[in-house]
């Protein structure tokens, strides 16, 4: 039986395991057998460890059989494959996988000539909602892990082939923008015929909302130029636009400095669904009528109520999340919608799933659909990231100070002499964006996470400089053997590549891990998985060139005597599983730094 392409190693040798299961105990055929990558060496490449679970559902079944019998059935059950060379049993019943030559050397050979393909999935129309800012507040550096890991999922199911549709549900509809109306109302009666550039945005904001906090009157004012805002009022709405013109070029600053695509649909965009949505759950008896208000109550308890018309008739958060949900079900068709935030809206999530479940809008044997939260941002204080006066962090200067440093660091190390201004300048780029990035999904989302410069730009250990540099030093050893790719690319065709010595082979290994990294990272959406396979690859690699000759040299000339091409082979192999990882994580590696 052959497996065509690149796939999860793991994932086809549980597909082996479980037809030896079906043979071996057609009784227990659901239980989920379970394989991991080997914890050490000896143990073999791969590891199924589920004999002793199996042995005890066994037991409560009625048949009694040691783990280490379940284990050497299941082994005496295998199918003949291509995949495995050797199968032992250890301990109290461990299986211990070892892949065959063979089948390495045939993916590996595949992959120098097709390239990091992606390996074959059902094609999905996936939603992914992130980054999110809202109107006239400053993006913070919530928006900001929201923005990073958002695009690095979006990069990631759009390399599997997926149809993905990055949507910016950004916050521009809602109480907010009637302070915003009045005050700019008081404060620039002639806006509309003469639209002054609201200099600082997030100042404005401030001010209507101390005013709004304190003013009764106005307060009164506010809630009065919603009302004409959401009944379509022109000149509110032109006001609205303008304002929201000038948060948007503000993001988009952002966008373009980090390379982010997003199609903006934000809250507003759903105004008219939602009344026609609310007027559904109305009838499907499903709101609550409760102090003025009307909400509806998830199935599971603990859950808080959403809120889905305010006392006033107007809609919230809450209100619009719905409208969007339903739009991304029935209008985009999507069979995966994925939501970026920080979990400190875990529980709204929550409590909007179970709600729209309930309703009958979602169906869960169809979509998908997961919350990706992720853990606040500290300073080097261990508190939240703020200025030194207190502030919340503007992004454009993080990322200014960025530059700054990375700038710093090159010329530290004197690459200034030895590069040219471009090149200068792309290293420059790469490192300062690449570093915030990495350190950012280095990280596992779940946790708080400590931003430091000074940690992110070290250039050893687990950093996005030390990987990119890793990359500039494969990338270099072509450069000094003289062999383009295309070389490199007829010699595989014609002669196929020799792996013989063991860290050739354990480099080879380490490349085809590649497909269980993705296969686990789509499935928990956990991209530090992805760096942590990132710098483990990186320091096999070192350590194979460390010992295997790639390009020998003439001691006293210098000159290049003998390229070894099966090797070449696999640095160009390895340099290019680096720059996809790179891609999926919105990494932009350089040729020199
Ligand atoms: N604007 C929200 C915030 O800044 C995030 C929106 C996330 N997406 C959503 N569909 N609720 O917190």
């Amino acid at each position: 039986e052959t497996v065509e392409g690149q796939f999860s190693i793991i994932g086809e040798l549980k597909n082996i395991f479980k037809k030896s299961l079906i043979k071996s105990y057609p009784e227990s055929s659901d239980f989920n057998i379970e394989v991991v990558i080997s914890s050490q060496p000896k143990y073999g490449d791969y590891q199924c460890n589920s004999a002793m679970a199996l042995s005890k559902i066994l037991k409560e079944s009625g048949t009694k059989v040691s783990p280490v019998e379940v284990a050497k059935t299941l082994i005496g059950n295998i199918p003949a494959n291509e995949i495995i060379e050797l199968l032992s049993t250890a301990g109290p019943g461990f299986i211990n996988i070892t892949l065959s030559q063979k089948f390495v050397v045939r993916q590996i050979a595949n992959m120098c000539l097709e390239g990091v393909s992606p390996p074959k999935v059902d094609k999905k129309k996936v939603v992914i909602d992130f980054s999110s800012p809202n109107i006239a507040k400053e993006m913070h550096v919530g928006h900001l892990r929201s923005t990073i890991i958002g695009d690095s999922l979006a990069r990631l199911l759009e390399y599997l082939g997926h149809d993905v549709v990055r949507l910016n549900h950004v916050g521009d509809w809602g109480t907010q923008f009637g302070m915003l109306l009045a005050h700019l109302n008081d404060k620039y009666p002639d806006y509309l015929n003469n639209p002054l550039p609201i200099g600082d945005l997030q100042a404005f904001y401030k001010e209507s909302k101390k005013r709004f906090d304190e003013d009764a009157e106005f307060k009164k004012r506010a809630y009065a130029a919603v009302v004409e805002l959401q009944a379509h009022d022109p000149d509110q709405t032109k006001r609205w636009q303008l304002i929201c013109d000038t948060s948007r070029k503000e993001f988009q600053k952002i966008y373009d400095r980090l390379d982010i695509k997003l199609t903006e649909r934000g809250e507003s965009f759903y105004q008219d669904s939602m009344k026609r949505i609310v007027e559904d759950l109305k009838q499907k008896n499903l709101l609550v009528y409760e102090e003025g208000r009307y909400v509806m109550f998830p199935q599971k308890e603990g859950l808080n109520p959403l809120t889905v018309v305010k006392s006033d008739g107007g809609y919230t958060y809450d209100t619009s999340d719905i409208a969007a949900l339903c739009h991304r079900l029935e209008v985009e068709k999507a069979d995966w919608i994925i939501y970026v935030t920080d979990l400190g809206q875990s529980s709204h999530f929550e409590s909007l799933f179970d709600c729209m479940e309930h309703a009958g809008y979602i169906d869960k044997n169809r979509v998908r659909i997961d919350h990706v939260g992720f853990g606040v941002v500290l300073g080097e204080n261990k508190k939240r990231l703020k200025t030194r006066s207190g502030d919340t962090i503007r992004l454009v200067d993080l990322l200014d100070e960025g530059i700054k440093k990375s700038m710093d660091k090159l010329i530290e190390k004197n690459r200034d002499s030895v590069m040219s201004p471009e090149e200068l300048e792309q290293a420059k780029t790469s490192v300062a964006y690449g570093c915030i990035k990495y350190a950012d999904l280095s990280n596992n989302r779940k946790g708080d996470y400590i931003f430091s410069f000074d940690k992110m730009l070290e250039d050893k250990g687990n950093t996005a400089v030390y990987l990119l540099y890793m990359y500039t030093r494969i990338r270099s050893i072509a450069r000094l053997a003289n062999v383009e790719p295309k070389q490199l690319l007829n010699y595989a065709k014609n002669k196929g590549i020799k792996i013989e010595d063991p860290k050739e082979i354990k480099l080879a290994k380490e490349i085809l891990k590649f497909y269980d990294v993705i296969q686990k990272i789509t499935d928990d959406l956990l991209l530090h998985s992805l760096c942590e396979y990132l710098y483990n690859i990186s320091t096999v690699f070192s350590d194979f060139y460390d010992s295997c000759y790639c390009v020998e040299k003439d001691r006293n000339t210098g000159e290049v005597i003998k390229v070894n091409m099966d090797r070449m082979l696999l640095c160009e192999v390895t340099a290019n599983i680096l720059a996809k990882c790179f891609d999926i994580l919105g990494l932009k590696p350089v040729n020199r730094m």
